[in-house]
């Protein structure tokens, strides 16, 4: 029998959004430490060039591994996954779980009509990165995806609901609605907190498929096969930092994540903005 490996699981995104992901670790790996860093003080992501998103991704996730020796990384962001998955999962001495993949699997399992939707950033749609993950988990199914500029920001600054958000909703979805897709991919770790309202514009017979619950299975499996469990026997610790404003950070993710984010320290990014 392997002993167990209580070292932290890393994670990050560029806000608020990979605590939708955070929040599945937690469920599903309760006996699990995890270190998540919001990089709030850079964020937004989407509308950045991918050669940026990649130095961003690469500066946290070595930032993880030296100074908090965390086991494994979950890019809990999709447009960093989009822009250095493939670099990080190379040149990290750690192993790297995306929510990218685990997303598409899980749309091509929802599907019944086989005409599928993903929206996501500028970055992520634009990289094709959904566009390639599909076509590997089922070449025939029929893709419509589409970038939500807007939407990050909105929950990023706590509006999740009310006519300004339904207006830009219904405007970004149309192509999705216009589609006729019964499954509809929400690209993005912010998009969760939209989806009450992504809902009502999409119309009921239209699945909403995150990634976060895939995401965090697909890291049990992983870190089971790897011989990488802590013990189940302790219950996780939760660390979370991050690069901007730690009292908002605390506060508005506590309301996201729950009562596990209690409070939210600095962490000071090197790489110029
Ligand atoms: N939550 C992120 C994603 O999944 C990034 C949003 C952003 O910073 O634009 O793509």
């Amino acid at each position: 029998m392997t002993s167990a490996d209580n070292r932290p699981i890393g994670m990050f995104d560029s806000g608020f959004g990979g605590l939708t992901v955070a929040r599945a670790v937690i469920d599903v790996l309760p006996s699990e430490d995890l270190v998540y860093i919001g990089d709030t003080g850079r964020y937004p992501y989407g509308p950045r060039p991918a050669s940026e998103v990649r130095e961003f991704a690469h500066e946290i996730a070595w930032s993880l591994v030296r100074d908090h020796n965390v086991k494994a990384i979950v890019v809990a962001c999709n447009t960093a996954a989009a822009a250095a998955f493939y670099e990080l999962e190379t040149e990290l001495p750690v192993p790297v779980v995306s929510v990218v993949e685990p997303g598409a699997r899980a749309l091509a399992i929802a599907t019944t009509v086989r005409r599928v939707g993903v929206i996501g950033t500028v970055g992520t749609i634009s990289s094709g990165a959904y566009q390639r993950a599909l076509k590997e988990v089922d070449a025939s199914l029929e893709l419509i995806a589409t970038a939500c500029p807007g939407f990050v920001e909105f929950v990023e600054r706590g509006q999740t609901s009310g006519d300004e958000v339904v207006l830009l909703a219904e405007r970004l979805l149309a192509p999705i609605v216009e589609a006729n897709v019964d499954a509809l991919l929400l690209g993005c770790t912010h998009y969760p907190y939209l989806s009450r309202v992504i809902s009502e514009v999409m119309g009921p017979q239209v699945v909403l498929v995150s990634s976060a619950d895939e995401t965090a299975f697909a890291l049990a499996e992983m870190l089971h096969e790897r011989g990488l469990d802590a013990d189940l026997k302790r219950t996780g610790s939760h660390t979370f930092l991050s690069s901007g404003d730690v009292e908002w950070f605390a506060d508005f993710g506590r309301r996201l994540l729950g009562p596990e984010l209690s409070e939210a320290s600095r962490w000071e990014p090197s790489a110029n903005d």
